[in-house]
């Protein structure tokens, strides 16, 4: 299947974008458990995602999501212990995992503080023990844009983006940064849905080539086009400033 262009919803700042996300969310959870038992999100760290995850565990969202049957993956991780301040994992339990009943077996944090390599082969065990398929169906990935247009951790020219067949990889970066596990792009463009969120001013630039120019530069984040799946890009004013009309 050729995949669709993304559609792209522009709102006035983030507190309304991260509304909108998530009442994006709390629908797809929605659908997952209609049609089939459970539903399995892939978080993303950043700060961009700060006000959606607080809003998730607030009403009335807190109160409507199927917890019990909610499962919670990331997109990607730093080798770093689990309440780390840069651990994605002690992120998402800070704004949101601490705050509802989410069974702790539904829980699927890459463990990072083992390493990279053993970190990445551990966490597609657990993928592939949570899925059936052979490449894991996501109801639902979050993610976001580096200014340089990365996601989860996948960096632009990164041979990490050629790969076919791992669900995980390890990513190792330069001595100043924390190495990182990240899901694969097979796995990110499997999802049903693939929600980004982008806002500020820095991101506009990107925003722009990845959405309106065709992603000439293939950034990682504009090579996220689930082929059997919707995607759907979700900016404020300033991330879209430099969008054409029709956009905003
Ligand atoms: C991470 C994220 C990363 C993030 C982008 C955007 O672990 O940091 O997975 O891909 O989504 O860097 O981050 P901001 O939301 O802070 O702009």
């Amino acid at each position: 299947m050729i995949p669709q262009p993304p559609a792209v919803r522009v709102f006035p700042d983030l507190d309304s974008l991260s509304r909108a996300a998530a009442d994006f969310v709390l629908s797809v959870a929605g659908g997952a458990i209609a049609s089939g038992s459970r539903f399995c999100m892939a978080l993303s760290g950043g700060s961009t995602p700060r006000t959606l995850y607080t809003l998730l565990a607030s009403p009335p969202w807190n109160e409507s999501l199927p917890w019990r049957k909610t499962h919670v993956f990331w997109a990607d991780e730093r080798c770093v212990p689990p309440r780390h301040r840069d651990s994605n994992y002690g992120f998402a339990f800070e704004t949101l995992l601490s705050r509802v009943p989410l069974p702790g077996g539904n829980i699927h944090r890459i463990h990072g503080e083992e390493g990279p390599e053993r970190a990445a082969r551990a966490y597609e065990d657990e993928l592939r023990g949570a899925f059936p398929e052979d490449m894991p169906r996501f109801d639902l990935v979050l993610l976001g844009v580096g200014e340089d247009g990365h996601t989860a951790s996948l960096f632009p020219g990164d041979a990490a983006l050629g790969e076919t067949k791992r669900l995980a990889l390890p990513v190792l970066l330069d001595e100043s940064k924390h190495s990182r596990v990240t899901l694969t792009l097979p796995v990110l463009e499997n999802a049903r849905k693939a929600l980004f969120l982008a806002a500020g001013l820095t991101k506009s630039r990107i925003v722009r080539e990845i959405i309106e120019e065709g992603n000439p530069g293939a950034l990682p984040a504009g090579l996220v086009r689930p082929a059997q799946g919707r995607l759907l890009w979700m900016l404020d004013q300033e991330a879209a400033s430099l969008l054409r009309d029709p956009f905003r």
